[in-house]
């Protein structure tokens, strides 16, 4: 069944041979289809510089298919249907000629189908390929544009980068994806906070030590040496990924749903985040290298021993730090962060802890178990736990505490659902024109402020990063820079 309510788009996807879009793009435009949330005049026009026939270039998109949907979300006429809306140009992106093909595409469609562009391409031509389909006529006032991170390198290059696209986008057209805003869990950060008043009335500095967010990943490099190495850890994943769920928990009730209220409240905790800096270089922040170890029972090399490596490179690949948002609501609690390659398992979580009772009448020795924690799992396994405390069973147990979750397992209670790819959601937010997911210029602005601050730091000081192996949880002074404040990372997995 097609759902008419995502009205129809022409979808023209820059960079339509590129690994993104073959590992994500395609498979998630697949499953929207196989849902029937695309409509039946959407049409997707892949762009790039290679020459291909229609049919080679739908082969490459079947192959892609086959690899990535699973065997049983897949039929012969799903996939049929699928490919018959995919058209191909071979497109020289920096010269204006080939983008008469994309003129040629629209003739004849309906005026209310916007002409939805996905630049899935270095951002450095940003800029070019906007000026180029504003030159070549192609746009009008309905035209999008959906653009991918990394939106620059530092805060001078991300504002040449928004400028670029803002002088051809109004910024309400321009949908920048950080795809850990297309999580499942990271939407329900929304309703868990907003929607439950036992949280809403629990939120603040009052009732809340410290929050913890973890992500950890255990893969290395994959084949991207040459981009990573000039980004590191920081840049590719705390300026976006981090940040963003750091807003989440940390921002203001927002006065609606709609995608300005929560943007603007989103700005508002990146311009109190407090800056490391001076003698926080030291304490407050650790910056880490992967060197050989073994994952998942598998050895494998250091970061300098990674195909096409330098092996001088001084990047990070682990970063933990410590920060606080400065307003009434958070003062005097600390936001411990880290988030690496080549770790034991691949996790994402935050982890709220509620401050203890006032006054304490149990076991003397259990006083520290006593305590209740709210675990937010955003993968491998989506779900949310609240840690609370109950009377140990039996009895002999007398009045002995022991801590068990009220558990909220996605999979479990909702064994039916599959949990759609975060691209799948703001594919179609795109689509209905919603930005609430999407970031907007000022919040990856305040980011890179906060984030020049601290590569400006180590920089200057020349603060190079700490070795640990593949498969450990980073380096030790990581963990040393939280039981320094008489805690520990959350580490139940
Ligand atoms: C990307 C980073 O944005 O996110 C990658 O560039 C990283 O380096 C990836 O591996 C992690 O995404 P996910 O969804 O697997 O946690």
């Amino acid at each position: 069944m097609i759902d008419e309510q995502t009205p129809a788009v022409d979808l023209a996807l820059f960079g339509a041979l590129g690994d993104l879009a073959l590992r994500k793009l395609y498979t998630a435009l697949y499953q929207l289809d196989r849902e029937g949330l695309l409509a039946s005049e959407t049409r997707i026009l892949g762009l790039a510089r290679q020459e291909y026939e229609i049919d080679a270039f739908r082969a490459r998109v079947r192959d892609a298919l086959e690899t990535r949907v699973p065997a049983n979300e897949r039929t012969e006429e799903s996939v049929m249907r699928f490919l018959d809306r995919l058209h191909y140009a071979e497109v020289d992106f920096s010269t204006l000629e080939g983008y008469n093909m994309i003129g040629e595409w629209r003739k004849g469609r309906a005026s209310n189908i916007p002409l939805t562009i996905y630049l899935s391409v270095p951002a450095r031509i940003y800029g070019d390929i906007c000026h180029n389909l504003q030159a070549a006529g192609c746009l009008d006032e309905q035209s999008r544009v959906v653009v991918e991170k990394p939106i620059g390198y530092d805060l001078k290059s991300s504002i040449e980068i928004n400028d670029a696209i803002g002088a051809v986008f109004d910024e309400s057209r321009i949908y920048r994806i950080d795809h850990y805003l297309g999580k499942e869990t990271v939407q329900n950060l929304l309703a868990l906070r907003f929607a439950n008043p036992l949280f809403g009335n629990q939120w603040n500095q009052g009732k809340i030590s410290h929050v913890e967010i973890t992500v950890a990943e255990t893969v290395g490099i994959e084949g991207r040496w040459g981009y990573f190495d000039q980004a590191g850890q920081l840049r590719d994943m705390v300026q976006n990924h981090l940040m963003q769920l750091l807003c989440m928990i940390a921002m203001e009730p927002p006065s609606s749903l709609d995608s300005d209220s929560i943007r603007d409240e989103k700005v508002k905790v990146l311009k109190a985040l407090r800056p490391i800096e001076g003698e926080r270089l030291s304490t407050d922040v650790v910056r880490g290298q992967y060197i050989a170890g073994s994952v998942g029972g598998k050895q494998v090399p250091g970061y300098l021993e990674e195909e096409g490596a330098n092996t001088e490179s001084k990047t990070e690949t682990f970063v933990a730090f410590k920060t606080e948002v400065a307003n009434w609501r958070w003062a005097g609690v600390p936001f411990y962060l880290r988030t690496g390659k080549r770790m034991p398992e691949k996790l994402s979580q935050i982890v709220i802890h509620f401050r203890q009772q006032p006054h304490y009448i149990f076991d003397p020795d259990q006083r520290l178990l006593a305590t209740n924690k709210l675990i937010i799992k955003l993968q491998p396994d989506e779900g949310i736990d609240l840690q609370v405390l109950t009377k140990d069973s039996g009895l002999d147990a007398g009045m002995r505490l022991r801590t068990g979750p009220l558990n909220l397992d996605f999979h479990q209670a909702f064994p039916q659902a599959r949990i759609p790819d975060a691209y799948e959601r703001l594919i179609l937010e795109v689509m209905k024109g919603q930005q609430y997911l999407f970031v907007r210029r000022d919040e990856i602005e305040s980011s890179w402020r906060w984030v020049d601050k601290l590569i400006d730091g180590w920089e200057s000081r020349g603060i190079p990063p700490k070795r640990y192996p593949a498969g450990s949880w980073g380096p030790v002074s990581s963990i040393a820079m939280i039981t320094q404040d008489g805690r520990s990372w959350y580490e139940d997995y």
